[in-house]
């Protein structure tokens, strides 16, 4: 297991190891009001008054869930104590005079045993639990009281005698989807909202927690501040072209006909009409009188008119037309060169979800110093990879006086906390991934991962080891052309044997525009993190810290550079070099799990043609 300390077996990677007890006290100096009257009254200084102070304690406690109870000992320190259980039934095996129930609340893989025995528990609590209509079946939730006692079965180290059940909800099992038998992946997509209660997806949610918890613990204990960034944005911060538009522009279109879809006008279209006038009439008075408070600017008052002006123009056109059938009841708002008005947006500009919180993090690394965000990110790239989600999320760091090899360094020592943690903390569900989902050493690699420096390459070192490799590749490659996901894996699997690699100074042309040019003319300061299996893990840059270089590239790559006005503003005033990655939060997660598809490793996957659940 080379050097993994079994820590934490039984109540591993639960929420326990968050805190060490689940009640949080919070104790809170406050100035009292009363007291300093009372002082006052009882001749006090003044001076002593202001300075009197009151504890308050306010304490929060959970009931115990089964892997707290377990604790470190397996639940050996709580034999003869009595406890109230509840949770979910993963099987009852009911014999002649005694049944087993395997109760699972979702906070450790092994649940506890429940021991019921007929001539311990109440008749009506045994035909619950054995009789012809037992209601205690698989899915079904329970409360349960009884005490803790030494299991003689050699499975787990404790048990519950149980005194008294109580069906919560019962869960038929004619209908019930989960059996006590394995189900695919596949199968379990199909139910997302019961997968949760499966083995699997329950041990990749709770080492998915860890993993968010590491990376806050990470970032806080170096100092960087955690900032939000928007979801909706303008600007395409990897100039891909992948992004999911957000428009208002569409509401309603259906209900009143699409463009094109022949309709006539019916009275009340009017009126529709008519009454939106009359309220944008009142949004053009009031951004006037806010102009008048220097709460509005002139640009609103033009585009709230604007906006009032051609709703009376589709006024007119449904008056003049309202007897006769035409084209379209409402259409896209166009200009006259017949592209979209966005002007008439809710943004008042074409604005989309966001790709990337880089440019703003850039922004806040500029004030504050290091930061990180940590948060969704979306893409509408139409691919179905095992790889690839149109949601997912993203650690960001951004890193302020800081170079590539600053950013390399962060990066690796933040994959080395995240399994360092992770090892610590997950061991029963790493155990359970390790024999039943990536079927090899699991726990062993990633010790290997946290023990070894990683890797260090340029591009073109990388290049020249997959034209050397001795097997055949899908994708060809040459100088310039990216990596691709099999050539990725090839280098830290077979070449780096097992290692994370971190690949330099890609191509100018295949990275992105922010990127800081080097001094070649032909590379930027670009790294991607390669993991065995997954392929890219991180991506990040030193950034274009100089006005006039960055000026040229956004012309060069074809981007509008007053859009970018305040990206540039940064450069302008009080620059520094500065540095950042991005981390596919997912694909973490598959790393450390062995799971093969990033669809089974977040709770409510986005993926094309998918948006259930
Ligand atoms: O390499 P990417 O595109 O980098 C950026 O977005 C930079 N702005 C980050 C930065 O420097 N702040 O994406 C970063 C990581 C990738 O390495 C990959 O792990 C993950 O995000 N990723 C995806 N994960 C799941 N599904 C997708 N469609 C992904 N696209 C990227
Ligand atoms: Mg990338």
């Amino acid at each position: 297991m080379g050097g993994v300390s079994p820590l934490l077996s039984s109540s591993s990677c639960s929420s326990s190891s968050l805190t060490s007890s689940r009640a949080v006290t919070m104790t809170m100096m406050r100035r009292s009001v009363k007291n300093t009257r009372l002082s006052t009254t009882s001749g006090r200084s003044a001076a002593g008054e202001n300075s009197s102070t009151t504890q308050t304690t306010t304490t929060y406690k959970r009931r115990d869930r089964l892997a707290q109870i377990k604790g470190n000992d397996r639940g050996k320190s709580k034999v003869g104590k009595t406890l109230e259980l509840k949770g979910w039934v993963r099987s009852n095996r009911a014999q002649k005079d005694r049944a087993f129930i395997d109760l699972n609340d979702g906070s450790d893989m092994s649940g506890m045993q429940m021991v019921v025995l007929q001539e311990h528990v109440d008749e009506n609590v045994w035909q619950l639990v054995a009789g012809a209509t037992s209601e205690v079946s698989t899915g079904a939730s329970i409360r349960v009281k009884g005490k803790v006692v030494e299991s003689p079965g050699g499975k787990q180290s404790v048990e519950v005698l149980v005194d008294e059940l109580e069906i919560i909800g019962k869960a038929d099992p004619a209908t019930y989807p989960l059996q006590k038998k394995r189900h695919t992946l596949e199968y379990l997509r199909g139910i997302a909202h019961l997968r949760p209660r499966t083995n699997t997806i329950a041990a990749v949610s709770r080492v998915r927690n860890q993993l968010a918890f590491a990376t806050h613990q990470f970032f806080q204990q170096n100092g960087f501040l955690y900032v939000n960034t928007p979801i909706i944005t303008a600007s395409d911060c990897e100039g891909a072209g992948e992004q999911f538009q957000v428009t208002c522009l569409l509401n309603g279109l259906e209900e009143e006909g699409s463009a094109g879809a022949a309709a006539s006008v019916a009275p009340q279209d009017v009126e529709k009409v008519e009454q939106k006038v009359k309220s944008q009439g009142d949004i053009v008075k009031k951004t006037k009188a806010d102009k008048g408070e220097g709460n509005a600017t002139k640009e609103d008052v033009d585009r709230e008119v604007k906006k009032l002006l051609a709703l009376k123009e589709e006024l007119t056109e449904l008056q003049s037309g309202s007897n006769t059938p035409q084209t379209s009841v409402k259409e896209l708002p166009k200009l006259k060169s017949g592209g979209v008005d966005y002007e008439q947006d809710f943004f008042a500009k074409r604005s989309y979800l966001t790709v990337s919180g880089q440019l703003n993090g850039e922004i806040m690394a500029s004030a504050v110093n290091d930061i990180y965000t940590f948060g969704p990110t979306f893409r509408a790239e139409n691919s179905n990879t095992s790889r690839h989600l149109a949601e997912f999320w993203m650690v960001e760091p951004e890193l302020a006086f800081a170079d590539l090899n600053d950013d390399m360094d962060c990066a690796e020592a933040y994959l080395k906390h995240c399994i360092t943690h992770v090892l610590k903390h997950c061991d029963e569900d790493l155990q359970f991934f390790e024999k039943n989902i990536s079927k090899d050493n699991l726990r062993e690699r990633l010790q290997n991962v946290v023990d070894q420096d990683f890797a260090r390459i340029t591009y073109t070192e990388a290049v020249e080891h997959v034209l050397s490799a001795k097997k055949k590749f899908e994708f060809p490659i040459q100088w310039g052309s990216d990596l691709q996901s099999e050539h990725e894996r090839y280098i830290s699997e077979e070449v780096y044997k097992d290692r994370p690699v971190i690949v330099r100074d890609y191509p100018k042309d295949i990275k992105a525009f922010y990127m800081r040019a080097n001094d070649d003319g032909k590379t930027v300061a670009a790294m991607d993190v390669l993991v065995p299996k997954v392929g890219e893990l991180m991506g990040g840059s030193q950034r274009e810290e100089r006005l006039d270089v960055l000026e040229k590239k956004i012309e060069e790559v074809g981007l509008e550079k007053e859009s970018y006005w305040w990206y540039l503003e940064l450069r302008k005033y009080g620059s520094v070099p500065h540095s950042g990655f991005g981390l596919g939060f997912e694909r973490l997660v598959q790393y450390v799990t062995g799971v093969e598809n990033i669809r089974d490793v977040i709770a409510f996957p986005r993926y094309p043609g998918s948006a259930d659940f």
